[in-house]
């Protein structure tokens, strides 16, 4: 199929912020692949987990008249972009590889704009899962939680233990990460829709809405104090290391673990936030193309190719932590945690419990989210704020657009 593609070469600059260990071993699967069709990679990487400084950085190049080929951009910023008239229409390849039939709806729907494809997507993270390091938990003899009760209880087995219990990166996205993880098992996945999705203010206000809030609180006497700003790799390191017994993150986690040669199920453990291993918050990352012309453009077409082939799918996910967001693909090299999150996504996607990450960007308009999350943050970093002054705020959040 790729050889009707077959493009001539040309330089594809790539905007992402995959910088972490895992992250850039995951990325330079794509680079190699397209450097062995001959084409010249320009990295693009812009650090910063979540990709808020990613944003920042594209939006100027782009109003500047000089965008990249491909930048990874995600969800409803997908359609937000697509409003400035700047993205390629890629339909041609996505018809020669049958991208409608191998590709989950949910997913297509959201690499089209106004119908036609404008992004290709690498991956489905998951993102409602808790890491623990089963020798902290063996040493302070507690027993991983899959309720919140049931984490505060190991919580301070952990810390009487002398381990931290959570480890967590004080930064606005990895705040609203683990406050989504929080809501979604306190108030399930009706209530996850209802306030995050159809941002219903009755839901939003609820109390509820109070007890997700005063909850995710409650984790923050489990952190340490270096918590503020640190990055999201490191706080997974100090799991890694022992130092602590648990981290709240998306399954990128999984690459860090990974690229530290640890074995899940022996040195690492994964297993659904508490309250919500019926459910599965997904994450997709995808790949939108900026409008290029003559030689740049064609390699543009095979990035999308190479993005979308099963050979890419596979050898990326393996190290990115995710699974290839291709339908029918073989798992066999997968470990325990990429076939149950294979195997939860399907699962899920039937009992209607499959819902989209808004702290990553796959549920509100980008103005919404960020109210959202500043919110959370403010909330988990002022002491004298109330969980009742906090759900005013959220309710006020719900509005910006
Ligand atoms: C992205 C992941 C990335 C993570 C941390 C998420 O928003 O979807 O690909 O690994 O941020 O940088």
């Amino acid at each position: 199929m790729t050889v009707a593609l077959a493009a001539k070469a040309g330089e594809v600059e790539v905007l992402h912020w995959w910088t972490s260990g895992g992250e850039a071993k995951a990325a330079a699967e794509l680079k190699k692949m397209m450097q062995s069709k001959g084409h010249t990679w320009k990295d693009f990487a812009v650090a910063g987990g979540g990709g808020d400084n990613a944003m920042t950085v594209l939006k100027s190049r782009v109003v500047s008249g000089n965008p990249p080929a491909a930048a990874q951009i995600k969800g409803p910023a997908i359609q937000e972009w697509g409003d400035e008239g700047v993205l390629a229409n890629l339909d041609d390849v996505a018809q020669a590889e049958r991208w409608d039939q191998v590709l989950p709806k949910v997913v297509a729907d959201v690499m089209k704009y106004k119908g036609h494809y404008v992004a290709a997507p690498v991956n489905v993270h998951r993102v409602n899962w808790l890491w623990a390091n089963p020798e902290v938990f063996k040493k302070a003899g507690a027993k991983i939680p899959t309720t919140w009760k049931e984490f505060g209880e190991s919580a301070e087995k952990l810390q009487k233990a002398g381990f931290i219990p959570l480890a967590h990166g004080g930064q606005a996205w990895q705040d609203a990460t683990v406050f989504e993880a929080v809501a979604l098992g306190v108030g399930g996945p009706e209530f996850y829709k209802k306030a995050f999705i159809q941002l219903d203010q009755g839901t939003i206000k609820s109390a509820k809405m109070e007890e997700a809030l005063s909850t995710y609180k409650s984790l923050k006497k489990y952190t340490d104090k270096n918590a503020p700003g640190r990055d999201w790799n490191l706080a997974t390191a100090m799991v890694i290391q022992g130092k602590a017994g648990m981290q709240i993150m998306g399954d990128w986690a999984k690459g860090e673990f990974l690229a530290a040669g640890k074995v899940p199920g022996k040195d690492f453990i994964c297993t659904a936030a508490p309250g919500t291993s019926n459910a599965y918050t997904f994450n997709i990352d995808s790949f939108a193309m900026f409008k290029l012309t003559g030689d740049a453009a064609k390699a543009q077409k095979d990035l999308a190719a190479t993005i979308m082939s099963p050979a890419f799918q596979e050898v990326f996910n393996l190290n990115k932590g995710s699974i290839p967001a291709r339908l029918n693909m073989d798992m066999s090299k997968f470990d325990d945690c990429g076939k149950q999150s294979s195997k939860d996504f399907v699962a899920t996607a039937k009992s209607n419990t499959l819902v989209p990450s808004w702290a990553h960007g796959m549920a509100m308009h980008s103005a919404t989210q960020g109210a959202f999350q500043d919110t959370i943050s403010q909330f988990w970093n002022t002491d004298s704020m109330t969980a009742k002054q906090a759900v005013e705020k959220l309710a006020a959040a719900a509005k910006v657009q």
